[in-house]
């Protein structure tokens, strides 16, 4: 448990407003045809559809000039502002398979594709899949639509989305620094600090319990100060189901201080909005950075709707996580293993976030 006397201010470029990046677009890489030309012929002999397509890396998908960039856009992740923007890339010149193939390819030069569902699927898709029959309490966020509040991923280094079509209107992507917000609550609340870091139970659901228990059995930390690095992991939606539906009751304190995160990440000024285009792909550092998106209008035909792929990557040269922060035990490529880890680890602390499985 981080001691309250630790509790400073992050300094350094992970911090950063979106009203001050709003002002730049020095966040945007741009393609050149030279680079363009790089993934063309890449594509020629690495083109393979899923599963064979998670074999390629970085040797079967060269890219002479563009590799040295990435690595380092990759260190921009690491050590920068978290996150980029990659631009230029012709849409139209690709097939949706040929676009899956590129963004695996280039993301094969910045971490190790994991796994995104017990599906086993390392490249995800991001598209409203539900209609008038589908039951919403069952369904991944990732798949239906509508705005999506600002969290993280499952403990991932880093997540990529490749735009295939964007909206009618709207379905921006929305960022955030969780650096500029942990700041921000130090300086306004400081006493919402300690239960962010002393962290909440997640509800899991009840297709992914190991056990018969409904909750984690340790807390997730909002906020982990380990290896040398502080590292933010936050998501309202699984802290309010164990509330909901595992009889979990958090404190005032607790309980204000997860409003205050999500009142915080929901400043104009804070956050950064990113209309992505056909063809831009986005990468983000899951552990300081927190995302988004905004409300949009869909396409009425199916084919025709918002749809990004998604990649998590792994990153070896990242800070290590606390293992806190892990809801799942998974291994090397992100696959689940077959028993829950950390039971116990972090075990509720006495004090501010009390909670009980009824
Ligand atoms: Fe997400």
């Amino acid at each position: 448990m981080t001691e309250p006397s630790k509790m400073r201010p992050v300094t350094g470029p992970s911090v950063w407003t979106g009203a001050d990046m709003a002002q730049t677009d020095t966040w945007i890489f741009h393609l050149t045809p030279a680079h363009v030309s790089e993934i063309d012929a890449a594509l020629k002999t690495a083109h393979a559809a899923p599963p064979a397509l998670y074999d390629v890396t970085a040797r079967d998908f060269p890219l002479p000039t563009l590799s040295p960039a990435l690595i380092g856009l990759g260190d921009e992740l690491r050590d920068g502002r978290g996150f980029f923007l990659i631009r230029g890339l012709p849409r139209e010149r690709y097939d949706d398979a040929e676009m899956a193939s590129i963004f695996w390819g280039i993301g094969s030069h910045l971490g190790i594709g994991l796994a995104q569902s017990n599906k086993g699927d390392r490249l995800g898709h991001v598209v409203d899949l539900t209609g008038p029959e589908t039951d919403m309490r069952q369904m991944r966020s990732y798949e239906s639509g509508g705005p999506l509040r600002m969290h993280t991923d499952l403990n991932q280094d880093v997540v990529g989305l490749m735009m295939l079509r964007a909206a009618k209107r709207g379905g921006e992507s929305r960022i955030a620094s969780s650096m500029a917000i942990h700041n921000t609550i130090l300086a306004e609340h400081p006493e919402y600090l300690q239960p962010l870091y002393d962290g909440y139970h997640f509800h899991i659901f009840r297709h992914q319990r190991v056990g018969p228990s409904k909750l984690t059995p340790h807390r997730i930390p909002v906020f982990s100060d380990y290896d040398g690095a502080l590292a933010c992991q936050f998501n309202p939606r699984p802290i309010e189901r164990s509330v909901e539906r595992a009889g979990v009751t958090l404190s005032p304190v607790a309980a204000a201080a997860l409003d205050f995160f999500v009142e915080v990440a929901a400043r104009p000024d804070i956050y950064l909005d990113m209309a992505l285009k056909p063809g831009d792909i986005q990468f983000i550092n899951n552990h300081l950075i927190v995302h988004g998106r905004t409300d949009y209008e869909d396409h009425p035909e199916p084919e025709s709707r918002r749809r990004l792929l998604r990649l998590w990557l792994r990153r070896p040269d990242f800070p290590k996580q606390d293992p806190r922060t892990q809801v799942h035990e998974i291994d090397e490529l992100g696959y689940r293993k077959a028993a829950a880890i950390h039971g116990g680890v972090g075990a509720p602390p006495s004090g501010t976030a009390a909670a009980g499985a009824k």
